[in-house]
């Protein structure tokens, strides 16, 4: 995928972020991800006031995609800091890198911020090694 293509799915997933509902964690993180036939879809976290019922914001963005037919992702960007700041390091929680799995080749990448600050590329096989298949 061309280079000016995956700065448009990171300006879109910041602009997921504005749009998370997360006022319990205050952290709000936008996905954004293209599929194998070039769409693209989007998400952000949604959080509720009964917790365990809230969903992050790669699985909102892979609901989009399944609803919309399609079921193979390419490239996948996830954006997340602290509501209304510069995103901070974050990974893909381990429920969400099964479901991206689910949805997956073995050239899927997904793009976070590490822990170290810096801007990571990772296959789902570098995620989720000796995944549940
Ligand atoms: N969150 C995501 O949306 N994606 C992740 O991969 C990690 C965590 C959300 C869940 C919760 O709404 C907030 O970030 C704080 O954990």
């Amino acid at each position: 995928m061309p280079l000016h293509d995956l700065s448009k799915l990171h300006s879109l997933a910041a602009e997921l972020r504005d749009r998370a509902h997360a006022p319990y964690s205050g952290f709000t993180v936008g996905a954004a991800l293209i599929t194998t036939s070039k769409r693209v879809f989007s998400g952000c976290n949604v959080e509720n006031l009964s917790y365990p019922e809230g969903v992050c914001a790669e699985t909102s963005a892979i609901s989009a995609m399944v609803a919309a037919g399609e079921a193979s992702i390419v490239e996948l960007v996830v954006l997340g800091g602290p509501k209304g700041g510069a995103p901070k390091p974050c990974a893909p929680c381990g429920g969400c890198r099964q479901r991206i799995f689910e949805f997956s080749t073995p050239e899927t990448t997904v793009h976070f911020i590490g822990n170290g600050g810096e801007l990571y590329a990772r296959t789902i096989a570098e995620l989720l090694p000796n995944a549940f298949s």
